[in-house]
């Protein structure tokens, strides 16, 4: 499974970059809103750092106007991806995109059902939000892991990234679950990394490495 980075903040992305393990970026509208910089400026900044996809949403509500941006988006790199909404807008224009030979993510979507029209117009990621069906009193694992089945069973090519994750363990059960890609905050990003164990066996061997040396100086100098 792939880890991405869903941020449009260029600083935490070069810092994960820097560990070797970013695959990927998506960022949204509320993403690129917080980041006090032009949309065009900072999607640019972001393909130019990350070797791997970075999705970038369109906008427009109405399906030729909503194509005519993925269109633009797609230009902007090579390694961008072109999101659109799980609506029949989203469809129209994201399966004229496919057609085009454009790499399409279909985002918002909370089911099985909505991740089977996703693929049949030949997105290249599809994108569930666990968390979101979380905070809807309802299993965001047990969609993803629905959608992952259903996609092995009929053999669908589309990338199952699964979105809106908020801790680390939803990590490796979107890995158990055979997701292809998992996105995450920064937050969630650098708790993968910690455990208490690994900071209290550090700290003993950096405390004994201290105390070697110490001795072995008191030695020398005898
Ligand atoms: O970017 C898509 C998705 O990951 C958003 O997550 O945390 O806003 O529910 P969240």
């Amino acid at each position: 499974m792939r880890l991405f980075l869903d941020t449009a903040n260029i600083e935490e992305i070069r810092e994960i970059n820097r560990w070797g393990v970013l695959s990927g970026v998506t960022t949204n509208p509320t993403l690129v809103g917080k980041e006090g910089l032009t949309p065009e400026q900072v999607w640019k900044d972001i393909l130019a750092e990350v070797d791997g996809d970075v999705s970038l949403e369109t906008t427009e509500p109405q399906a030729p106007a909503m194509a005519e941006e993925g269109r633009r988006l797609a230009a902007m790199g090579d390694n961008a991806v072109v999101k659109v909404p799980m609506t029949p807008a989203g469809l129209q224009a994201g399966s004229k995109l496919v057609d085009e030979g454009i790499r399409i993510n279909v985002t918002l979507v909370f089911s099985p059902a909505q991740a089977i029209l996703a693929a049949e117009i030949g997105a290249y990621i599809v994108s569930p939000f666990l968390g979101r069906i979380d905070d809807a009193a309802a299993d965001g694992m047990h969609a993803l892991r629905q959608i992952c089945q259903v996609y092995d069973v009929q053999g669908y090519d589309t990338q199952v990234l699964a979105a809106s994750l908020r801790h680390p363990m939803h990590i490796v059960d979107a890995a158990l679950a055979g997701a292809d890609i998992a996105t995450m905050p920064y937050e969630v990003f650098t708790k993968l990394v910690k455990h208490p164990l690994t900071e209290q066996g550090l700290e003993k061997f950096q405390s004994d490495w201290t105390e070697l040396r110490k001795k072995l100086g008191s030695t020398e100098g005898a």
